[in-house]
């Protein structure tokens, strides 16, 4: 630990409800804290941002998991190793650039009425029901359904592997609690999921589709530049993704329930304002807790002297939330310039390759969402889950009047 820098107070279930006036009061004192490991983490936009361009800070590489207890030949760890999120330079462009062409902004906007589609179709399921358990009903098999039908993947060839996987949520091996529970669940259901992805790929390079599974195998065939394990973890990583949209879609319908004035101006005018409810949802509540840099070089940056390769963290929320970039930051207020983007999906080399994907979704379902709900209230004070690396509500149920009722 550094002395003389403030420390996050991470071991208090308290700050995990709502750290953002611990974010606050910091910030107004210090340019930096530091987490309960000593990783220092900005406080501020222009540092953060800085932090995660990939610079002077560049990805931490397989020694995140190492440090949370996993092994050379566990699962988890071969799977991460072939990750674009932990690839530098070339090798990394390299990966990326099998997957950026279908994940392309025109891809997904093409999308957008199959995704209303099947949010309509879950929503017109729980018509009957004047209470809608969020997660359960709406908000966890939407983005699974998108991303099923984007990567070609038939209810058949959704066997137990990718259930697996959907149980344990692989973000939370990087947080700061990995029990080894989540070790072994976690280990289990990857090699499950490598294991089924492996199957899928052959089948399609029998039977071809029009499909992703079929465009990444060809590719891999025709430019032979991505390994066999390269190639199954860049297909689970895109699917175990849309977890991420899974808590990002449940947080804005959670402020949509506690701030009726702005969902009140969504409803008038849906189509106007998704954006805005989307952009501001992702800066209010980013998914993702903190991102995980290393300093290329012996240097100093925010003031404070850095070794080679040692780990910062980029705590997303006090990042988004700096009112140099935003007025009155801690007031959820969908007309914002949704141009005036915040930190959620990174940015730099490693910037989301799905932000895409999850706007088109966060939009679409945001929006049929609303025109389904005259009047939305809270049937319980939900709470976030602490210790994890992904904002989670343990539960989230509403009480909604609905246009026909
Ligand atoms: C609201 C939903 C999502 C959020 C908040 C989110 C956020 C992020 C963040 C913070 C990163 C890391 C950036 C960095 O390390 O600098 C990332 C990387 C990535 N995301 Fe997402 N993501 C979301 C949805 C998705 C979806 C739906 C997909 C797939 C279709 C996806 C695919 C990826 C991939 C492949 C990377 C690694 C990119 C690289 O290292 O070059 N994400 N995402």
């Amino acid at each position: 630990m550094r002395e003389a820098i403030p420390v996050l107070p991470m071991a208090d279930p308290d700050y995990w409800q709502d750290p953002y006036p611990v974010f606050r009061a910091l910030r107004e004192q210090h340019r930096v804290a530091q987490n309960e490991q000593g990783h220092v983490v900005p406080l501020h936009w222009q540092d953060a941002a800085w932090a995660v361009k990939g610079t002077d800070f560049i990805a931490e590489g397989i020694e995140v998991l190492e440090r949370r207890g996993f092994k050379p030949g566990d699962p988890m760890h071969t799977w991460r190793s072939n990750a674009i999120g932990v690839m530098e330079g070339e090798s990394h462009r390299r990966v990326r650039s099998f997957a950026t062409g279908a994940l392309s902004k025109r891809n997904m906007d093409s999308i957008r009425p199959l995704i209303r589609k099947h949010a309509h179709a879950l929503l017109d399921r729980a018509s009957g029901e004047a209470e809608l358990d969020v997660h359960r009903d709406f908000a966890s098999p939407l983005p699974r359904l998108v991303m099923m039908d984007f990567l070609g993947i038939g209810p058949d060839e959704l066997s137990g592997s990718f259930a697996a996987m959907s149980r344990v949520n692989i973000v939370d091996c990087f947080g700061p609690r990995v029990t080894p529970e989540l070790r072994t669940a976690a280990n289990e259901a990857i090699q499950k999921s490598m294991d089924h992805v492996a199957g899928l790929y052959a089948k399609r390079r029998v039977e071809p589709r029009d499909d992703l599974l079929t465009h990444l195998v060809q590719a891999k065939d025709e430019q032979g530049a991505l390994s066999h394990g390269e190639l199954i973890t860049l297909f689970s990583t895109i699917f175990g993704s849309g977890a991420s949209t899974t808590s990002v879609l449940a947080s804005g319908i959670l402020e949509l329930a506690r701030h009726p004035e702005q969902a009140a101006l969504f409803r008038s005018d849906p189509e106007r304002w998704k954006r805005g409810v989307t952009e501001e949802t992702l800066r209010f509540r980013p998914a993702i807790i903190a991102i995980g840099q290393k300093s290329a070089v012996a240097q100093t940056a925010f003031g404070i002297p850095f070794a080679k390769e040692e780990p910062i963290a980029v705590v997303l929320g006090a990042a988004n939330r700096d009112p140099v970039r935003w007025d009155d930051p801690e007031r959820f207020d969908i007309r914002r310039d949704p141009s005036n983007m915040s930190l959620t999906f990174g940015m730099g080399a490693h910037f989301c390759l799905g932000h895409a994907m999850a706007r088109a979704t966060l939009d679409e379902a945001l929006a049929c969402f609303i025109e389904r709900c005259e009047e939305i209230a809270l049937a319980n004070e939900p709470r976030w889950i602490p210790f994890v690396m992904e904002n989670k509500l343990d539960r989230l149920v509403i009480r909604r009047r609905t246009p026909s009722a």
